[in-house]
């Protein structure tokens, strides 16, 4: 069974484009038929994966507005058994021309649904906002996975982002379950990054991940050379995370 993963949290910069690029990594690494969508107009997941947002042609605004397209239309070939669906700056204009179609929040899912090759894992980066686009994600998605920063003010957000997509999931999507919260960005040495961790799994308990990803410098400079932390530093604490994370989420039922 295909597994449809979106990566949310209305915060920026939080790691949710890293999760992605590297949990993707993981999954191949592991043996899965990957395919990832980036639903974010700056288009920092296209990036990370050797595309130019301002040429790429098709993309994910012609799969949310055009009428008569295929997933497979807008995929591309990464190089790296990771088909992308890609994003650039088209995709603001989306978020009003969307208001005004009847589909507006399943034309994802929709277009999903239609008949087509199956991936084990699709997985969905956002932006840091709930607008429509990210609306689409959460209606096409059965899997949320929130990776939150592992610092105090971070963690407050997250029971707010849940309230507002358990309203989303009620009203679109009631299939949508929480896969897991996934620390980021965590100091090794910080006092407060570990009471951040503990603070997540007194509120989330066994939906926080095992796996949490340590901040370190490599995670920002693989993507200016077009790689995954797990291509670029394999060795690395990073790329060691994001792999555990791929088998605990393979493994998860
Ligand atoms: N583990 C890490 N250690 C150090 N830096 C990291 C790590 N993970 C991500 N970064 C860097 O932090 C920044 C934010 O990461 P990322 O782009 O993945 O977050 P995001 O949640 O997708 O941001 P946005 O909300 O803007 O889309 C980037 O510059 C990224 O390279
Ligand atoms: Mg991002």
């Amino acid at each position: 069974m295909e597994r449809i993963i979106i990566v949310a949290n209305q915060k920026g910069g939080v790691g949710k484009t890293s999760t992605v690029v590297n949990l993707a990594a993981g999954l191949v690494q592991l043996g899965h038929r990957v395919a990832v969508i980036d639903l974010d107009s700056q288009g920092a997941l296209t990036i990370s994966l050797g595309f130019d947002p301002y040429t790429v042609r098709p993309s994910t605004y012609n799969l949310l507005l055009d009428e008569n397209i295929a997933f497979a239309d807008v995929l591309k070939d990464t190089g790296k058994n990771i088909a992308l669906a890609p994003a650039n700056a088209e995709l603001i204009a989306a978020e009003y021309k969307l208001y005004s179609q009847s589909e507006r929040t399943e034309r994802l899912r929709n277009i999903l649904q239609l008949p087509r090759e199956p991936f084990d894992f699709i997985l969905i980066d956002t932006a840091p906002n709930l607008g429509l686009v990210t609306v689409n994600g959460l209606a096409a998605a059965h899997e949320l996975l929130i990776p939150v920063a592992a610092n105090y003010l971070s963690m407050r957000g997250v029971r707010s982002l849940l309230d507002s997509v358990w309203l989303i999931r009620e009203k679109l999507n009631p299939q949508l379950k929480l896969l897991g919260v996934l620390p980021t960005l965590v100091h090794p040495k910080a006092a407060h990054a570990k009471s951040a961790i503990y603070e997540m799994k007194t509120v989330f308990k066994q939906k926080v991940f095992h796996a949490f990803i340590p901040y370190d410098d490599v995670a920002a400079t693989a993507p200016a050379m077009r790689k995954s932390v797990l291509e670029y530093a394999p060795n690395s604490a990073v790329a060691t995370a994001y792999l555990y994370l791929a088998k605990e989420v393979s493994y998860a039922k």
